[in-house]
């Protein structure tokens, strides 16, 4: 009996343990696939992104929170490098687009100089200073909007009342409103405190008011007011009775090197860039610009929201 007892303890420790053995085997080998499949198709993503492919998806490896968070991480990553990419193609484009005018216009003056057409008398030498003078422009206006854009901008936000604020501003614009014998109105009768860089809320009004000169013809009204729609904001709007803005403008007005219409604008001077540059230095306030035109010939309005101080959210 004691025999028969021992083979049997003998025979089943024998199976247990073998089985165990085989089990655990089986677990680790069943694993080992499974974390190597899922770490194979994100390393997979991972070097096709590396190769450029910025909208190539890291899957879930579905091997618990950890590993789906590396995978978004990995996803945001992408994302942001495309969205630089498309930014620096977009900049090289515009940049070409943008120079080619005034470089041709040069070419061509000094190859008709070349070939006795013309002399190089004041009105050529004239085109040829206007010309560089707007690539010089060009140079200032790209550095300004690049930094703007990347929020590589200095900042020094202050509590600063809207009423200076817009004062200023505006004694600043009178004489050329003057000039011009546009009229030049300011209510800041709801005037509020704003936390902002009163240097850079300066250029972004400058801006808004220079546009709202432009586009509006002599006997013509500009109207700056503030307004509290509720604690938390304060906006600034500015607001002419001149060309307007047609709703097929509208959309793109803040896009870099957007004019409307470009052949008057080029006369002027103006790049197209002034409204990308204030809606990135009020954005990189906490604030938003936004335009709103009735349509053409009725005038346009130009909405700057800033965050008032002490503000609850
Ligand atoms: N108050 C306005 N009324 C009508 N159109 C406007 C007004 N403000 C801006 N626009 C339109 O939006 C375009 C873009 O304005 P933005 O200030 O960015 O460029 P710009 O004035 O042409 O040149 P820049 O400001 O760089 O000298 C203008 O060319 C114009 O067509
Ligand atoms: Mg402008």
């Amino acid at each position: 009996m004691e025999e028969a007892f021992g083979s049997a303890l003998l025979i089943s420790l024998g199976v247990a343990l073998t089985s165990s053995v085989l089990l655990a085997l089986g677990v680790t080998a069943f694993f080992t696939r499974r974390v190597q499949r899922s770490t194979a198709a994100v390393a997979h993503s991972a070097s096709r992104i590396a190769g450029g492919n910025y909208q190539s998806q890291v899957p879930s490896p579905g091997l618990g929170a950890e590993f789906d968070q590396l995978a978004t991480t990995i996803n945001d990553l992408a994302q942001r490098l495309g969205d630089v990419e498309t930014t620096r193609r977009r900049l090289l484009a515009d940049l070409a687009h943008e120079m080619r005018t005034p470089l041709g216009s040069i070419e061509a003056h000094l190859e008709a100089i070349e070939d006795g057409i013309r002399s190089l008398d004041d009105q050529t030498l004239e085109v040829l200073h206007g010309n560089t003078a707007r690539l010089q422009r060009l140079a200032e206006d790209i550095t300004a909007v690049a930094r703007a854009e990347e929020g590589g901008l200095d900042l020094r936000p202050v509590p600063t009342d809207t009423t200076t604020l817009v004062e200023s501003a505006t004694a600043a614009a009178h004489n050329a409103y003057d000039a011009k014998q546009v009229a030049l109105d300011v209510d800041t009768r709801q005037a509020g405190s704003v936390m902002a860089d009163p240097d850079r809320m300066a250029q972004v009004l400058g801006n808004l008011l220079d546009n709202a000169l432009q586009h509006t013809p002599p006997g013509g009204r500009v109207r700056v007011s503030v307004r509290k729609p509720d604690p938390d904001w304060v906006e600034i709007t500015v607001t002419d009775n001149g060309e307007g803005i047609d709703a097929h403008h509208l959309g793109h007005v803040f896009e870099r090197f957007y004019r409307a219409d470009p052949a008057r604008s080029r006369v002027r001077g103006g790049s197209g860039i002034g409204l990308t540059i204030s809606k990135a230095l009020v954005e990189a306030h906490g604030g938003g610009l936004s335009a709103s035109s009735p349509g053409p010939g009725s005038g346009a309005e130009f909405t700057i929201r800033l965050p008032s101080t002490g503000r609850s959210r």
